[in-house]
C-alpha cells in the first residue's frame, strides 16, 4: 500500500514537470501534439496494450498529430483505482480499469459484471460493440471522467492446488476476487469464500496460504505466473467482466467535433479488434501454461450457473437502470 503511495507521488510529480501545460483540451492555431497519459495495469504484452497501441497510431495520423497516446504499463501508474483518481482529477488522462472499480462510483454497474451474464466471446462482442451500455456509462460523467467503452479480458475460472469441477469442491478454499461485494458473493454463492484484494498482491498470498487461489482469466494467470502457485486452472468461465476505458472528462468534452468523431470511431474500432487480438492470445497463454505444468480441467458448468441465479436477480432487479441493461444485454444473445 505504502508503497505504490510513494510511487505515485514521484510518478505524479513527474508528470506534472513534464505536461502540465497541455492539460485540459486542445488549443487552437497551430497543432501541438497533445500526450494522452494512460495507465495500464498489465504488461506490454497484453490484448489491451497493443490494441491501445495500434488505437494511438491511427489517432495520431488522423488527427493530423493533435493527439497521441503514452501508455504506462505495469501498474506504474499506481493500481486501477488509484489510476481512476488520477483521471478524474486531470493528473493522466486514461486509464484501463475493471467493472468493480467503476462499481463503486455507481451500484449499477454490477449488472455489466454478473456471472454467467454473456453466453461467449461472440455474445460479449455484441454487446461491446452496439450502444446498449450507453445509458449506464453516461450515469458516472459528473464524476470527472467518462466512460467510453469496454474491452474484453475473456472468460474468468478458478485456479488453485487441486481441480474445482463441483460446487463442493470449494468449500473452505479462499478465491482472491477483485475489490467489490458483487465480487465476493459471487465466489460465495459458488461454494468458496471470495477474498477481496489487489491483483499485486494474490501471488505472494497464495505462497504465504493467505489465500489457496485465484479466479482470472488464461492471460492474466500467465502473465503474472500464478501457475507457479496454483496449478490448475478449472474451467468454471463464470465471469467476463469488462474492463472499462475511461477518459477525462474536461479533456474528451473539450475536443473539437472533428477530432472527437475521429476518436469514437477509432475506439469503436479498437474494441472490435481486441476481440481477435484477445482469441489469438489465450491460445499462447494456454501453451504458455501448460509447458510450465499447469493443468487446464473441463467443468460442468450448470451447478455453478444454479448457485449463483440469486446475486443475478439481486443485481439485475436493483434499479430501472439495472433491469433495462440486464433485458438488452440478454436480448443480444438470441
Ligand atoms: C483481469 C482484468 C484486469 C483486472 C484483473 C484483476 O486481468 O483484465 O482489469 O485488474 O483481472 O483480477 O484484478
Amino acid at each position: 500500500m505504502k508503497k505504490t503511495l510513494f510511487v505515485g507521488s514521484l510518478v505524479i510529480m513527474g508528470i506534472f514537470a513534464g505536461c502540465g501545460k497541455e492539460k485540459g483540451g486542445e488549443t487552437a492555431g497551430t497543432v501541438k501534439t497533445q500526450i494522452l497519459k494512460v495507465a495500464f495495469n498489465q504488461s506490454e504484452k497484453h490484448p489491451q496494450y497493443k490494441a491501445l497501441e495500434n488505437f494511438s497510431k491511427n489517432l495520431e495520423e488522423q488527427t493530423k498529430g493533435a493527439y497521441k497516446l503514452e501508455i504506462s504499463p505495469n501498474e506504474l501508474l499506481g493500481d486501477q483505482r488509484a489510476t481512476a483518481e488520477l483521471v478524474q482529477n486531470g493528473v493522466i488522462q486514461m486509464s484501463v480499469v475493471g467493472n468493480p472499480v467503476v462499481e463503486s462510483f455507481n451500484k449499477d454497474f454490477a449488472v455489466i459484471g454478473l456471472p454467467y451474464l454473456y453466453d461467449s466471446l461472440e455474445h460479449q462482442k455484441k454487446v461491446f460493440t452496439s450502444d446498449v451500455l450507453n445509458p449506464l456509462f453516461k450515469s458516472v460523467s459528473a464524476n470527472g471522467f467518462e466512460v467510453i467503452g469496454a474491452f474484453t479480458a475473456g472468460a474468468r475460472c478458478l485456479y488453485t492446488d487441486k481441480p474445482m469441477t463441483k460446487p463442493e469442491d470449494l468449500k473452505g478454499y479462499k478465491f482472491r476476487v477483485m475489490q467489490s461485494d458483487t465480487m465476493k458473493k459471487m465466489v460465495d454463492y459458488m461454494g468458496g469464500i471470495g477474498t477481496p484484494m489487489g491483483q499485486g498482491e494474490v501471488y505472494t498470498a497464495v505462497q504465504q496460504g493467505v489465500i489457496e487461489g485465484g479466479e482470472n482469466n488464461e492471460v492474466t494467470y500467465v502473465d503474472l505466473k500464478h501457475y507457479e502457485i496454483a496449478p490448475y486452472f478449472s474451467y468454471t468461465n463464470h465471469l467476463m467482466v469488462p474492463d472499462l476505458i475511461i477518459i477525462n472528462e474536461k479533456l474528451y468534452n473539450g475536443m473539437t467535433p472533428e477530432n472527437r468523431k475521429i476518436f469514437d470511431d477509432l475506439m469503436k474500432q479498437t474494441i472490435a479488434e481486441e476481440f481477435t487480438v484477445w482469441g489469438e492470445n489465450v491460445e499462447q497463454a494456454k501453451k504458455i501454461a501448460t509447458e510450465n505444468g499447469a493443468k487446464f480441467i473441463e467443468v460442468d458448468i450448470k451447478p455453478f450457473q444454479e448457485r449463483v441465479k440469486p446475486l443475478q436477480e439481486e443485481v439485475a432487479n436493483r434499479s430501472d437502470m439495472t433491469k433495462k441493461i440486464y433485458k438488452d444485454v440478454r436480448d443480444l444473445a438470441k
